[in-house]
């Protein structure tokens, strides 16, 4: 959702932060804007409903070639996607009989829950809201505490803590509830900016005479190499020289400056008409990502470094809980199969909208991992603080570095799949269902799994990223197969055991992407409702790889086609009785049955891709969708 880009260095702020916002389109936006200083030191915005490049042309068209600015990327909460309620938004008041004088820019990703009865006592002093948003509440209500804090004359300090400027923000903040990151621009201060932070991320990309803020790291990629994580409740005070942050409760602490470990390859197309199609093909990779470090040939298990839970508390754990939302979802519906499978432990998974408000009675060895590939899904957290709450450790299965999510868990485990730009969840589902199957390992070895089942499992889970290759390789034959259904309206998705998780997933990437209407069932479910769906029109997709339930499944998709519903299956290779009973055969490698859903997803993947290219979908910024869901 909104994204918020921020420079003050010795460049030309406005082409950075354009190029900026571009990095950050990925979380889905509906309009968007900066604001730059001019020579004698005032504020100009541009701002734009629509996609970026409006924006790009108002700069382009004239801006002031400041070295300072902010800029936004909104995702409408409050207020539709209009010119005037995106950001940023000027502070200022005019007194009687004056022209308004603007004070400050701020931008802001968040919601400000009491932003009404803010607003109301602001107009009543004077204040004119040009905007239906929250955040404008924010942009008066700072200025009105720097008017209060320069009027009671500035104390020359060095002290940035102690500035007019910091004070009125600091004051401001102590009034707002809700959530925010916030990014500020000051009339007539060239050298500052002031950021801070309070449940939506921030962080602070460390140059050499420069300074860049971003909601993520990648409009970082290329230009810093160190990063600085803010935490919540610290706010930032930026030069191009300096970083001084201040803790609510703390006081000054000394910034944590990190490497940053992403360039700007990792966050461009590297030659892919797509993210979507790049991080589909990089999954080989990204799969030995999970693995690398985590499996001991010597012990027969995997091993972790962040779980940060004591031997003695794991050995306690007598129920796991799994939650998420969307693709994440499905991946925990992968884990319960298989740690329930080779842990013997019970697991229940849960949409993370639902857990929050549901209050399961939960007991004293229930484990909860929040799985999530942005970190910063708001129901998904909301969920783990609830939980943590009541006194269970939480762990995350995340996939960015320092968001949120992994910073509030107790413990937890990194996918390391790199920065997923594409809208539509690929390759960091198939690293959740890897560290999932980890942990199956892990509790299996922890309980009752033998030394040769554990090294079986890892020889198993080590051939998994060249499967995964081979899988890729049918990408052609898929292209084809799309050409034939692309028309189609709605389309079935069937698979049984691991590959009923899967067969959800490739529904989901169908709908996200292509606007198809697809549902995914258990493939034997299918004749208690979706059956009377088929028809010569309602293609089915049968995930049918030889397992445990391959006669089953041959038996759910005969009666598919006894009613004439055009099927593609998902088979082994060679398969020759599949091969008479569907119309396109599309052939994965052979996998464990606990290893199909990571291998299975590579096709749907391919199959969902193509067909909204065909249909001339925009893939990576699907409609209505955002990267990380920050609004419950
Ligand atoms: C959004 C995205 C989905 C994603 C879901 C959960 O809805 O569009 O692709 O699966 O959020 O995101 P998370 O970052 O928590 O995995």
């Amino acid at each position: 959702m909104c994204g918020i880009v921020g420079y003050v260095g010795f460049r030309r702020a406005a082409d950075l932060i354009v190029e900026g916002l571009r990095r950050l389109e990925y979380r889905g936006y509906d309009s968007a804007g900066l604001a730059v200083l001019d020579d004698e030191g005032r504020i100009e915005v541009r701002k734009a409903a629509g996609r970026l490049a409006r924006l790009e042309s108002l700069v382009r068209a004239s801006v002031p070639d400041a070295a300072i600015g902010i800029g936004h990327t909104r995702w409408a909460t409050h207020g539709a996607p209009t010119d005037g309620n995106a950001h940023p938004h000027l502070g200022g008041c005019a007194a009687t009989g004056h022209a308004v004088s603007e004070s400050l820019a701020i931008v802001h990703n968040g919601v400000i829950e009491n932003f009404r009865g803010l607003k109301a006592g602001l107009e009543a002093e004077g204040y004119v809201f040009r905007s239906e948003t929250d955040s404008e509440v924010v942009a008066h209500l700072i200025d009105n505490c720097l008017k209060r804090a320069l009027a009671t004359g500035p104390r020359v300090t060095d002290e940035p803590a102690d500035s007019p400027w910091v004070v009125a923000v600091r004051e401001a903040l102590a009034q707002l509830r809700g959530t925010y990151g916030l990014l500020v621009l000051f009339a007539g201060r060239p050298d500052l900016l002031v950021a801070a932070r309070l449940g939506s991320p921030l962080v602070v990309g460390v140059g050499d005479g420069e300074h860049f803020i971003a909601s993520d790291s990648s409009p970082l990629a290329g230009h810093a190499d160190r990063i600085v994580y803010l935490a919540d409740h610290e706010v930032a005070v930026i030069t191009s020289d300096t970083l001084r942050i201040i803790h609510r409760d703390a006081g000054r602490v000394e910034p944590s400056v990190l490497p940053l470990e992403l360039s700007a390859a990792d966050v461009g197309l590297g030659g892919h008409p797509h993210f979507m199609l790049k991080e589909i093909h990089e999954q080989p990779e990204t799969i030995r990502a999970a693995m690398r470090g985590r499996l001991s040939r010597d012990d027969a298990t995997a091993v972790f470094g962040g779980l940060n839970l004591t031997p003695a508390q794991l050995q306690h754990v007598n129920r796991i809980v799994l939650t998420g939302c969307g693709t994440s979802w499905h991946a925990a519906l992968v884990g319960e199969y298989l740690i329930e499978e080779f842990a013997r432990l019970p697991v229940e998974v849960e949409y993370a909208s639902e857990l929050r408000y549901r209050n399961p009675p939960i007991d004293e060895g229930t484990l909860l991992f929040a799985i999530t590939q942005s970190g910063e899904t708001a129901d998904t957290l909301a969920a783990l603080r609830e939980l943590k709450r009541k006194g269970h450790p939480t762990l995350a299965i995340c996939n960015v570095v320092g968001s949120t999510i992994a910073n509030e868990a107790d413990g937890g485990i990194y996918l390391h799949a790199g920065p997923e730009i594409g809208v539509a969840s690929t390759k960091a589902f198939t690293s959740q269902c890897v560290v999932l199957a980890l942990l199956a390992l892990y509790f299996g070895r922890l309980r009752h799994m033998s030394y040769e089942q554990g090294r079986a499992f890892i020889a198993a889970l080590e051939r998994l990223p060249d499967l995964v290759a081979e899988a890729l390789e049918a990408d052609p034959l898929i292209r084809s197969v799309a050409e034939k259904y692309r028309s189609a309206s709605t389309f079935l998705y069937l698979g049984r055991q691991y590959n009923f998780p899967v067969a959800l997933e490739g529904a989901l990437k169908l709908k996200e992407i292509s606007y198809i209407h697809a549902e995914g069932y258990p493939a034997a479910e299918m004749k208690h409702g979706p059956i009377a769906l088929v028809d010569p029109l309602t293609p089915s997709v049968f995930l049918i790889p030889q397992g445990a339930v391959y006669d089953k499944v041959i038996l759910n998709l005969e009666e598919i086609k006894a009613r004439k519903g055009p099927v593609i299956a998902i088979a082994s290779p060679g398969d020759e009785r599949v091969r008479e009973l569907a119309d396109d055969v599309i052939e994965v490698p052979d996998a464990p049955d606990f290893l199909q859903p990571i291998v299975e997803a590579i096709p749907l993947q391919l199959l969902a891709y193509h067909i909204a290219v065909l249909r001339g979908c925009d893939v990576d910024k699907p409609r209505n969708l955002a990267k990380s869901v920050t609004v419950e």
